[in-house]
């Protein structure tokens, strides 16, 4: 995977962007359409602890994650980047689409405080490795700075 090409066009494509669901929809859609073998891209946005549905590209999924439950919940608590090569062995693991097999899950801040998560899912166990995680921070990281930066919905 080309990080440092699809991070350039995450980007460009925050230029002049002035709602942060715009912002999420066009993130949640270039990592759907650019990344080999996933099958789920998208965030969960935070409010008192717990998570909801925002832009995503996949098939419908569930719409409220309770705080901490499943790999989006350990991220959100932990406030670190989670990876799971095989979610039949996460406990707790919250099965939305039930041909995903491994997972990544990566903290948004804004504001110093969590904001939400960037979920990524496979249909193939092991799919996301080190790689993956330091080209997805550097991809949170550009969302974070544009989320600074805007401000509604
Ligand atoms: N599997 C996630 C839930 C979100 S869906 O995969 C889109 C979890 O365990 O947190």
């Amino acid at each position: 995977m080309d990080y440092e090409r699809l991070n350039a066009q995450l980007s460009s494509l925050c230029e002049g962007v002035k709602f942060r669901v715009t912002l999420l929809s066009n993130a949640a859609a270039l990592l759907y359409n650019e990344m080999e073998g996933i099958n789920w891209a998208g965030f969960y946005l935070a409010k008192d602890g717990d998570l909801y549905l925002g832009p995503f590209q996949g098939k419908p999924a569930c719409t409220f994650i309770a705080a901490g439950r499943g790999v989006c919940g350990a991220a959100a608590a932990q406030g670190k980047t989670q990876i799971v090569p095989d979610v039949h062995t996460f406990p707790g693991h919250i099965a939305c689409d039930p041909s995903s097999r491994s997972e990544i899950v990566l903290p948004l801040k804004v504001g110093g405080r969590l904001w939400g998560v960037l979920d990524v899912d496979a249909p193939t166990k092991g799919r996301f490795d080190e790689s993956d995680r330091r080209g997805l921070e550097e991809f949170t990281a550009i969302l974070e700075k544009t989320l600074e930066e805007t401000a509604g919905f």
